[in-house]
């Protein structure tokens, strides 16, 4: 969303010239300077998570949409929701900093502005996965046993990082972005969100602003270097990836869906459960894959890339997941 962009990295000077890639690198350092935050001493402050509270907005849990739900039933599964957005970006974040590590190299001994803005991103995901481990372990504190987050963050970062890089970077871009609908969501007043959840979206978004930048400028070079016999064997790969995705969406909403029906005291008829599952889902897919590829400045990068052709099998592989 270019208001964002717009509004953490400072106005360019009058002129109609268009900043420069070398510029766009420096930019991004200088804002990930000025908006750099600790874990402890901007976004935790000592505080607990007040367990009457929900972790993730409605836009984000759709929890709303499960109108047989009492209002307590909505804030667990909008908790569980919140446990498993904390996992989710720890095990993203490990293929994406190892990512950036691996394309930095180009830069090495190239534009050392690059190479900075990069490395500073990689340091920011390490510390991302550390405020998400350290969100899981809170979580955990205040909720029953018998919670369980299933995919492996290696296992998962060995298999997108078989794939080709201009493959990886269109996913990881896409994960970026969505951070961005996620901080949005997150805005809305929503007296029973919990403060501590929202500052973890304001903050992550801070930093992830910069990411979505320097994901597009790398995407784009990376495109650059690419035949167009490579590009096309790539969007498959992109495919398969967003696939892959789903597959670890599917087996972690039936884990959460399963965990909320074990632990409420009440028992849920098979049709309820079956829409409790089927909304976990939806939420997942909308949190993970649909809030990013729906992003205008995704489309717009995409589009410059790729045929039409490419774009109408891209379209067909997310189609199949909606209707899933
Ligand atoms: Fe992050
Ligand atoms: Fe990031």
């Amino acid at each position: 969303m270019e208001a964002v962009e717009e509004t953490v990295v400072p106005a360019m000077p009058a002129t109609n010239a268009k900043p420069s890639v070398h510029d766009r690198y420096a930019r991004c350092i200088e804002v990930s300077k000025r908006i750099r935050w600790e874990i402890e001493t901007d976004v935790i402050r000592g505080r607990q998570f007040d367990f009457s509270m929900k972790f993730l907005p409605d836009g984000l849990s759709k929890v709303s949409d499960l109108k047989f739900a009492t209002p307590a039933e909505r804030v667990f599964l909008s908790q569980i929701q919140g446990r498993t957005y904390a996992n989710m970006f720890g095990l993203v974040e490990r293929f994406i900093g190892a990512k950036i590590l691996e394309v930095s190299r180009d830069h090495w001994l190239g534009d050392q502005v690059a190479l900075e803005a990069l490395v500073r991103m990689t340091d920011e995901e390490l510390k991302h996965q550390e405020l998400f481990r350290r969100l899981d372990r809170m979580a955990a504190a205040g909720m029953p046993a018998g919670y369980t987050f299933l995919p492996q963050p290696n296992d998962v970062a060995n298999v997108v990082l078989g794939k080709s890089t201009w493959a990886v970077l269109g996913l990881t871009l896409d994960i970026e972005l969505f951070t961005q609908a996620h901080y949005r969501s997150s805005i809305e007043p929503d007296a029973q969100l919990s403060p501590l959840w929202k500052d973890v979206f304001l903050f992550h978004w801070k930093e992830e602003s910069q990411h979505a930048i320097l994901d597009e400028l790398e995407w784009k070079r990376e495109n650059e270097r690419l035949s167009a016999a490579e590009r096309d064997a790539a969007v498959d790969e992109l495919i398969e990836l967003v696939a892959a995705v789903d597959g670890i969406l599917q087996v972690q909403a039936k884990a959460d869906a399963d965990y909320f029906v074990q632990q409420v005291k009440r028992t849920f008829s098979m049709e309820e459960q079956q829409a409790i599952h089927a909304t976990v889902l939806g939420a997942y897919r909308w949190q993970y894959i649909f809030s990013g590829v729906q992003d205008p400045r995704f489309l717009a990068v995409l589009g410059s890339m790729i045929t039409p052709a490419q774009g109408q099998r891209i379209n067909a592989a997310l189609g199949s997941i909606g209707s899933a």
